[in-house]
């Protein structure tokens, strides 16, 4: 491993995750000097994914699969002393884990599902690992088209119960992600923090768990995308051909995130909520 760089995937197993973890296997099977670290939550998953990735005639040496739970700090700050230990610079962490809760949940901390997984695990994650990402490396956040269309109150960790939303408690999350993203990127000027929109994939994240899934299944998921033809958005942000800071990357390009969030006037109590907590 000495003298590589390492590629970082969240949600390794997910839809999209495999996709990402099958272009940074790619990268280390043509022998560019990179170590992927493919981290998973799912142990029985583990096994799947190594098959998955077998195409490419890689040892298990040549890439690291970690196992962890991105619902709670503990776990993300492990995970960042586990990724640190190695000691070798980072060219790419992309967060991509992300869930979509039914119902109102909090974790140990007393933060929202959403919220916890998909924005403070991976701004804490990245807050955590900057300062191991290689002059041009890059911090890629997966968000999602709903960013647009919610907001959010001073009181974003937590949420409101009563008024809780499964597709609006996820957006919010995308929304706190974005954010979070413009903040980053203008902090941390020599490398490049942005996001990526997929569009609609056809993954597991579409599902309702509700009666009416077989027919989203029968009359919309055909004209989904499947996750590896959202992987150019993927290659263009790891790869900062576009030379960009806080944009959103996309299938058809990249873009200047949104000036309303771009400048939203909970950008300071995002960044301190999460760098706050750092020792
Ligand atoms: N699919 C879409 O239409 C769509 C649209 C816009 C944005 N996105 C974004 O694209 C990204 C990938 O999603 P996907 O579509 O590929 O969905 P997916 O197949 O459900 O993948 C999500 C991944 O996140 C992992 N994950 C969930 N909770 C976790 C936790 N607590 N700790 C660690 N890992 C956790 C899952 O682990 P398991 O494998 O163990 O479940 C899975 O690997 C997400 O950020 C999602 O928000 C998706």
């Amino acid at each position: 491993m000495q003298g590589k760089e390492l590629l970082i995937v969240t949600g390794a197993s997910g839809g999209f995750g495999k996709a990402i973890s099958m272009y940074f296997a790619s990268l280390a099977a043509q022998k560019r000097g990179f170590y992927p670290i493919l981290c998973c939550r799912n142990k029985e998953k583990v096994k799947e994914l190594r098959e998955y990735l077998d195409p490419l005639g890689l040892s298990n040496d040549d890439y690291a699969i970690f196992l962890t739970d991105l619902s709670s700090s503990s776990s993300v700050d492990e995970l960042a002393y586990r990724i640190k230990s190695l000691n070798l610079p980072i060219r790419v962490l992309v967060n991509n884990a992300a869930s979509m809760f039914a119902s109102h949940q909090t974790n140990e901390e007393g933060i929202e599902m959403n919220m916890a997984v998909n924005f403070y695990a991976p701004a804490r994650l990245s807050e955590m690992l900057a300062s191991k990402i290689t002059q041009g490396g890059a911090i890629v956040n997966v968000v999602s088209l709903s960013r647009k269309y919610v907001d959010i109150e001073s009181d974003f960790l937590k949420g409101n119960p009563n008024s809780y939303n499964r597709v609006s408690g996820y957006s919010k999350s995308k929304l706190a992600l974005s954010i979070f993203t413009t903040d980053m990127a203008e902090r941390y000027p020599n490398i490049y923090v942005n996001g990526v929109d997929p569009g609609i994939m056809n993954t597991k994240m579409i599902k309702m768990d509700k009666w009416f899934d077989k027919f989203v299944d029968y009359l919309f998921r055909p004209f989904t995308l499947e996750p590896s033809q959202s992987l150019e958005a993927i290659h263009a942000a790891c790869q900062n051909t576009d030379n960009v800071k806080g944009y959103i990357f996309t299938r058809k390009g990249c873009f200047p995130m949104e000036k309303k969030i771009a400048k939203h006037p909970l950008r300071q109590l995002i960044q301190t909520t999460v760098c706050d907590s750092i020792k």
